[in-house]
């Protein structure tokens, strides 16, 4: 049995993890209507990542007989009003859902939990590489993106990711 609070962090998780996938849907929604197919790919990509980071949240519940309760997943409110804000926004987002992955865990660790730990390592380190991947986005456009050219070879490099499965199954 999932300690109470943990159980209910997770299942909060799974919102919060349908809201990302949200999120990332309108980031991708900006990038389809300023006609860069290739960002708009990416963020597509990210959407279908937190659909399954959802999923993930949703089956170890159900695989430790909890109780699942899905929520209102609430309208993406960002103001996209330039390319940049659009990627600061899905930075600033990550970091927080770094936040609640470690509140999480150290839920899970304060009442000895290790089996909720152990799947939230998969977590902690897959947060480490999405916060990497906005920062360098960043960087990127922060070097190019005032550029047409530049802009234009970074919108084809982002139009090659590819979708993978998560490698955590259960
Ligand atoms: Fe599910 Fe981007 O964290």
């Amino acid at each position: 049995m999932l300690n109470e609070k943990v159980a209910a962090l997770l299942n909060d998780q799974v919102n919060k993890e349908f809201y990302s996938a949200y999120l990332y849907l309108d980031f991708s929604n900006y990038f389809e209507a300023r006609g860069l197919d290739g960002f708009a790919n990416w963020y597509k990509i990210q959407a279908q990542e937190e659909r399954d980071h959802a999923m993930l949240f949703y089956q170890y519940l159900h695989n430790n007989c909890a109780k699942v309760t899905l929520g209102t997943i609430t309208k993406p409110d960002k103001v996209l009003d330039s390319d940049m804000t659009v990627l600061k926004a899905g930075l600033e987002h990550e970091m927080y859902v770094t936040d609640l992955i470690n509140n999480i865990y150290a839920a899970a660790h304060e009442v000895k939990d290790f089996r909720t730990m152990q799947f939230l390592d998969w977590f902690v380190k897959e947060q480490g590489e999405e916060e990497t991947n906005a920062s360098d986005l960043i960087s990127k456009m922060e070097l190019f993106g005032s550029d047409p050219k530049g802009l234009y070879m970074l919108n084809s490099e982002l139009s090659g990711r590819v979708y993978s499965a998560p490698s955590l199954t259960l």
